[in-house]
């Protein structure tokens, strides 16, 4: 089917948040809020994607910045009946391109271990799954 790839911007916000909420693998927070999307959006103009139909219906998103040193990509999410179209691949890649424009030299995914279909595609496209590293986190 066609599809376009077109800059995630902030006016999309409540189109795309149910996608991420009916998406199996995406862990929503406080993070997800309009406002908090809104200020990572503008911290990382550019880096985040929607793919959408001829209808203008968002069919897939992914959030991408940086912290100056590498690069981050979150809430990838095609939604259930249009996957393995080539749109999860072309997101990531939209992503890389401009992650590789700024000068970032590599990217880092978080996902949850029981994801195993995501864990697959990432390998899939070329990705290294670590099985060196593990995330430790606190809340400010
Ligand atoms: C992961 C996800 C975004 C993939 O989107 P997609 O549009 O179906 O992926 P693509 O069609 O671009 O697939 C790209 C490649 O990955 C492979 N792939 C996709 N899903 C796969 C799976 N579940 N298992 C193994 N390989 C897979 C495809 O075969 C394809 O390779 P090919 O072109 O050589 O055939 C989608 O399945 C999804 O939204 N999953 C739920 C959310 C999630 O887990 N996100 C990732 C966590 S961060």
């Amino acid at each position: 089917m066609g599809f376009t790839i077109s800059p995630f911007t902030i006016d999309r916000y409540e189109d795309d948040i149910p996608l991420w909420k009916e998406t199996e693998g995406i862990g929503l927070s406080d993070a997800d809020s309009k406002d908090s999307i809104r200020f990572y959006l503008e911290r990382n103009p550019n880096m985040s994607f929607v793919v959408k139909d001829k209808e203008d219906t968002i069919l897939g998103a992914v959030l991408c910045g940086h912290d100056g040193r590498r690069g981050y990509i979150h809430h990838l999410a095609v939604r259930q009946g249009f996957r393995r179209q080539g749109m999860g691949r072309k997101l990531v890649q939209e992503c890389l391109s401009q992650l590789q424009a700024a000068g970032i030299q590599k990217c880092h995914i978080f996902i949850f271990h029981n994801n195993l279909n995501g864990i697959n595609f990432w390998k899939s496209i070329g990705w290294t799954y670590r099985e060196d590293l593990q995330i430790i986190s606190r809340t400010l």
